[in-house]
Parts: structure tokens; sequence; C-alpha cells
């Protein structure tokens, strides 16, 4: 495993796990892939590239020979010099002109993995997890040295990209663009899997053949939103969940992006990602430097389920960090849903008498407890205790509340302002706006600057006397509007368009100050639901809410799809009344207990209020919840139903690593009449292991679970549940 270069041949040789990617300095210096895929032996892959066969393109680029820059695979496009697909780089300079081109100049080869200034990343927890390649090109023309980060994980098939520029001229230039990775596939015969959705209905899979042409997905609203994800994957035509292949990219950021698939003219691919190029602008200064965020890249050669598992165990010990890493994350029950912002202390305590007594172990107070907010209209900004509600004070609420044995959290939205608080009143042009435009709301709500220092300083500042003044163990950061009149009145004009880039920057920071001066509280954000569930914000909160919706039914599709890319011990899901606030639907407790506890596991309803039998059914699913947590959270997530494809049922299950236990759960979606017992085939077990159903007593061999499959009982109605746990004896 590692990182190689044969001199003789000017072959780069990237090997992780069971993955090789491969490319070729060309006599000219300039970088031709080879190859990316599953792992191979030999090193000198020259004859792939097949140059000079390209009949039909003029021969446009001296320096490129009879090859033609349109139909090299390149590793890494560039503008305007005779590549006519999609380019990473583009850079202006001082006379406006774009054109540009790198060539080779040098590399190195270390352990380790090298930080982002600013970004989240993935990181090694010891050098010899993997090795890191930085390649330096120049640009002659503008003297803008270009430097491609690659780093290969050695235990996982993971190969990371990200990119460094640094103006090394005496003049000013600016980034019109800076994509962070490049990939020029050898075929076109490929599906592009994606996740899209809104508001409530976030991360639905959409699959569909690559067409000639552009395809993409993107976000242009400051956040990486609920419609599109950050998240592409280029699979084989025949993959499945178990076979084929499967190419996941995995975009380490949380504002705007872009990616995007282009089929060309020649039968191939080219794939891109990185920040959006959408009005952006970053202007450079001699000397300075620009360090674009990380993609993450995962080759399977077993189908989509195993790419997932590769993102998940990359993002369990590669990404999350913190206190809460590896452990089980308390019980919480959240307000919101119960009350909404209709509370006060008492009401919180009754909340907490209650949630103590069925062995919940955390309150979290939702919106509504500060400033003036008696609804969605106002207060934001204003992070001072209403002790019209709070009765008492902060201090006293969270002492009781720990007295009846139960943490305490709470809720923050720190990057915005209500036109309605004393905030706005006082700094009414702290607000991201473009001077004389009308600032458009949304939830009656405008985004405050986050790109300025001092607006975090005074934010972050009332967040500190807040979290300092009180045993506060949980923050859940929330954010619910995109930004619009993107626009402030300190950059000069031609640094406006740094802004969409800047404001992450400043988010970043402010998360990074937090989880530095709070180590031992959990952080949990969200972005009206999931508008924000991506790879940067588990950098900095080991977990993310991932939906409003948490209606059992819905849930199966928003936490498939979301499982894609992230791991289920990062989504937030709790359960909630019904019928469901959301989409009124009624679905059994135990179902929404089983469709939670794939996820962080909480409560988001009024406990106060339940009967009996619903109590009794909290107090089953917290004993079956801590029986199963380590097993769900640290083991493998095998999805065996697909409930876009199916609307019968749902299915998945998690494996031990070292396959000594599994549990299955089941969901029968809709009831069907006339029929046997489902029989579904399990996966991930140990062939030649034998397995007892911990319920029925049966023992089975792990071959026979795996390819004979086993009997799931009858349920009688729509929307319930089973699960089966199996141990190995
Ligand atoms: C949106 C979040 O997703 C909800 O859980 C809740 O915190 C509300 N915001 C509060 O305004």
């Amino acid at each position: 495993m590692g990182i190689k270069f044969d001199e003789s041949k000017r072959i780069f040789k990237l090997d992780a796990k069971d993955t090789s990617y491969l490319f070729h300095v060309t006599d000219s210096n300039h970088l031709l892939h080879m190859y990316y895929g599953k792992y191979v032996e030999d090193t000198d892959l020259y004859y792939l590239l097949r140059l000079g066969d390209e009949k039909f393109v003029p021969a446009v680029h001296d320096a490129m020979g009879p090859h033609s820059f349109d139909c090299a695979p390149l590793e890494y496009s560039t503008s305007g010099v005779a590549d006519f697909r999609e380019p990473c780089l583009q850079v202006m300079d001082k006379k406006g002109m774009s054109a540009c081109e790198i060539q080779y100049v040098s590399h190195k080869i270390y352990d380790g993995k090298p930080k982002i200034t600013g970004l989240p990343a993935t990181f090694a927890n010891k050098d010899s997890d993997c090795q890191t390649l930085e390649i330096n090109c120049i640009d002659k023309h503008l003297n803008l040295e270009v430097v491609l980060i690659y780093t290969v994980f050695n235990e996982l098939d993971v190969i990371t990209r990200s990119v460094r520029l640094k103006n090394a001229s005496d003049d000013t230039i600016h980034i019109r663009r800076v994509l962070s990775t490049c990939i020029d596939f050898d075929t076109i015969d490929m599906d592009m899997i994606t996740l899209q959705g809104t508001w409530a209905r976030e991360r639905h899979v959409q699959r569909g053949k690559l067409r000639h042409g552009k395809q993409s997905v993107d976000s242009i609203r400051g956040a990486s939103s609920h419609s599109l994800n950050p998240f592409v994957a280029l699979v084989s035509p025949d993959a499945t969940e178990d076979v084929g292949e499967a190419y996941g990219f995995s975009l380490i950021y949380s504002g705007s992006f872009l990616a995007l698939a282009e089929g060309t003219q020649y039968e191939k691919t080219r794939f891109v990602m990185g920040l959006n190029p959408y009005d952006f602008d970053w202007k450079l200064d001699p000397g300075a430097e620009f360090e674009a965020p990380e993609v993450v890249m995962v080759y399977s050669d077993e189908g989509i389920g195993k790419m997932s598992r590769t993102f998940h165990d990359l993002y369990r010990n590669h990404l999350i960090r913190g206190k809460y890493k590896d452990v089980r994350r308390p019980i919480l029950i959240n307000n919101w849903e119960a009350t909404y912002f209709n509370f006060d202390t008492d009401k919180l305590i009754d909340i907490a008498r209650e949630s103590a007594d069925l062995g919940i172990e955390m309150l979290v107070m939702d919106d509504g407890w500060f400033g003036k907010r008696d609804d969605d209209t106002t207060g934001l900004g204003d992070w001072v205790v209403n002790e019209n509600k709070i009765k008492g004070g902060l201090k006293n609420l969270v002492e009781e509340v720990n007295k009846l044995g139960l943490k305490f959290g709470i809720w923050f939205e720190p990057e915005m302002i209500s036109p309605d608080s004393d905030l706005y009143r006082a700094h009414p042009d702290w607000c991201i706006h473009v001077d004389g435009r009308k600032r458009t709301t949304a939830r009656s709500q405008l985004v405050l600057d986050m790109s300025r220092q001092d607006v975090r300083d005074h934010v972050y500042g009332q967040m500190k006397e807040i979290l300092s003044s009180a045993n506060i163990e949980y923050v859940k950061w929330d954010m619910n509007r995109q930004i619009t009149e993107m626009g402030n009145e300190i950059l000069p004009a031609d640094q406006q368009r740094e802004l969409w880039h800047r404001y992450m920057l400043g988010v970043y920071d402010m998360l990074e100050k937090l989880t530095t001066d709070f180590p031992h509280i959990l952080l949990e954000t969200c972005a009206g639901g999931g508008g924000r569930f991506d790879a940067g914000m588990l950098y900095y909160s080991p977990q993310i809410w991932t939906s409003d919706d948490s209606d059992a039914i819905e849930r199966l599709k928003i936490q498939h799809g979301t499982s894609l890319v992230y791991p289920v011990s990062t989504m937030g899901a709790h359960v909630s009344d019904s019928p469901n606030h959301i989409v009124g639907r009624k679905t059994p407790f135990k179902t929404r207990g089983h469709v939670a506890m794939v996820g962080t596991f909480g409560y988001e309803l009024d406990v106060t209020k339940l009967s009996e039998d619903d109590k009794n059914d909290i107090r089953e699913q917290i004993i079956e919840f801590n029986k199963y947590n380590e097993l769900v959270r640290t083991g493998d997530y095998y999805r065996i139903g697909d409930p876009f494809a199916n609307s019968r049922f749902d299915s998945w299950m998690f494996v031990a690593k070292d396959k000594s236990e599994a549990l299955v759960e089941y969901i029968q979606v809709l009831k069907v009449p006339s029929l046997f017992e489902h029989r579904i085939r399990l996966k991930g077990l140990d062939p030649k292991a034998r397995y007892k159903d911990e319920e029925t007593g049966n023992i089975y061999g792990g071959d026979t679970l795996m390819n004979a499959g086993i009997l799931i009982p009858k349920l009688h109605g729509d929307f319930q549940s089973h699960i089966i746990h199996l141990m190995k004896v």
C-alpha cells in the first residue's frame, strides 16, 4: 500500500487498501490520468492512454505532440487551453485574461496527512494510517503554483484530494474557480446516484444513466442544502447493493458546492467536484495562498453497500472528533414538538421529571428561551435568557433538571438575526445585505455576516456566557434559512464574491472555538432539519439532526438515503408523536422506536401526556437501545430493503466487526394479504459460523442465513416492525 513514483516511466501509483490510482507525467510535464479502480499490481499502464489515437481532433497544443488536451484524460483540468470539457481551475490575470495551464515541477511523498487551514478535513490518527503525495505544478505564464494533494488510507479504499494555490508572481490575480478533484473516466457507461429532496424529505436517492453533456448537483444557497447533497456515486450499470463497481465522492464542505459529470464525445466521463464557481471570485495577492476543500473518493468493487461502509468507517474514525466520537450518546428528550415556543421552567421540569422516571438521560431546551421569542418572528441574535419563561434563571433550571438525574442541553441559532431584535436595532449593518436593496427575509429572519470577526466575537461572546453560566452538556446549533442578497459594506468591490466562502470559513472558525472551549459539550448541528447534513459539519458535531420529519415511515427513505454516505451513528433520530406532526400518519410506538434506534435515539413528544402503555413502551425501547447501541454505532451497516423500490417492506442489519453478533430490523410498510412469511437474505455474516436467533432459539449457519435466508414472522397491519438478534454460538 502507499504511494510510489516510477522515475523511469514517470508514473505515480497510489494504492489504498484494495484500490489503485495511477497517473503519468508526460515529457511536456502535463499530468495524464491512467487508471482508478480495483488494485492492480502493474505500474506501467501507459498503454491505456492511447496517445495519438484521436485522429479527428486537431493537435492543438504543441507541447502535447499529437495529443489534444480535449481528448486527454487530464489529472486536473484548467480553462482556456484547448480542453473544452469542464475545467477545475480558472484564474484571471491583471489584464483580465483567464487561460490557464499547469505543468509538473516536483513532488513529495510523506506519511500522514496535512491539515487544510480553516477547513474541516479527514485526518490520520497516526502517521502510519496514510501517505500523502503533493504534486507541485506551475502555470508559468501566471507564475501560479498549484499543489495537487492526494492522501491514500492504508486500511480503507479511500483516496482524498484537495488543491492549494500560491500566487508566486508580483501581480494580484483572481481565482475564478478552483475545484478539488477531477477524474477522467475511460467510459460513459455508468449510472449517477445523487441525493435530492427538500425540507422534511431530505436525501432521497435518485439514479440515472449518464448521458452526453453535463449532469450536475449543486448548491448556490450558502449551505449544502436540503435539496441536493454534496455527494455523488458513479456506478457500473449492473451495480446493486452487493455487486458491481461504485465510485463515491463526498465533499467535506457545508456551503455552496458543485459536483458535475460530463459525458464526452469520446464516450468518456469527466467528473469534477468542489467549491461552486457560481458567483465565486477570490483575490490572490502576491505571495498569498488559497486552500480548496477536500473531496473524499471511495472505490468499491462490491457494490454500493461496501462503498457506504467505507465512508462510514472513514467518517467514524477519521473525521468525527471529540469526547463523543466513540461513545454512546445520552438518550435525549427535546421539547420542540412537545411545546414549540410555549413553555416555561415549570413545563420543562414536568417533562424532565417524567423523563427521568422513564430512563431518558438528557433534556434539551429548544427554540424560544431567549430574548423576546414567542414565535419565529422575533428575537434571534439576543442570546439572553428570557426570565419571564425561564423563571428563576437558567442556572436554577439546569440545577433542577440535574437533580432529577438528567443532563441539560440548549438550542442556539448563532448565524441568524431577527429584524425585530435588540441586536438588529443596534447593528442593522451586521446582516448580509446589499445596501439599498430589500433585505429578503425567510422565516422572518436575516443571516448574520459570519465573515466578520466582530460579528462572530459578539455572538460567540453571548453563547460563551450562557454556556459558562450553568452545567450545559449539549448544544443544538440550528440554521433555518439560506442566503440571499449576498454582500456586505466592508469588503471592496473586487472581493465581494469571496463572501460565500468567507461566510463558511467564519462558521467553521466559530464551531472550532466552541468545540475547543467546551470539549465536554455534545454538539448536534441542524439546519431546518437536514439542510446541512454534510461531512463538513461532522468534523465539528458527531451528530446532525437528520430531518424535521420524524414520521417513522418517511424516515425509512430519509435514513436510507443518508446512510449511503453518512454513518448511522451520526443521524439524529427521535421517537415523536402519532399522528405525526408533519404527515399526520399514525404509526405504532414500537415501530417508531425501531426506526429511531438506527440513529442517535431520543424523544420529541410531551411525555407528561402519554398513556401508561406508551410509557411502558418507552421503558422497553430504552432497554433495547442500551442493549444494541454498541453494535449499531460501531458495527457494519447492510441495507437489505430499498424503500424507493419496494413499498411492502424495508430492512437493514448491523453486523459486529468481529461477526460475533448481528441485529436485523424489518419494517412491514404495507401489509400484503395472502402471502407466506417473508424470507429475507442476510448479509455480512461469517459463512462458517453458526448463529442463534435469540428469540426463537433456532440455530442457523451463517451461509444459510445469507443464501437461504430467514423468515420474518407474519405481522398484522401496516407499519409493523420486527427485530432479530443473532449471536454466534
Ligand atoms: C428547525 C429545527 O429543525 C427544529 O428541530 C427546531 O429546532 C426548530 N428549527 C426551532 O426553531
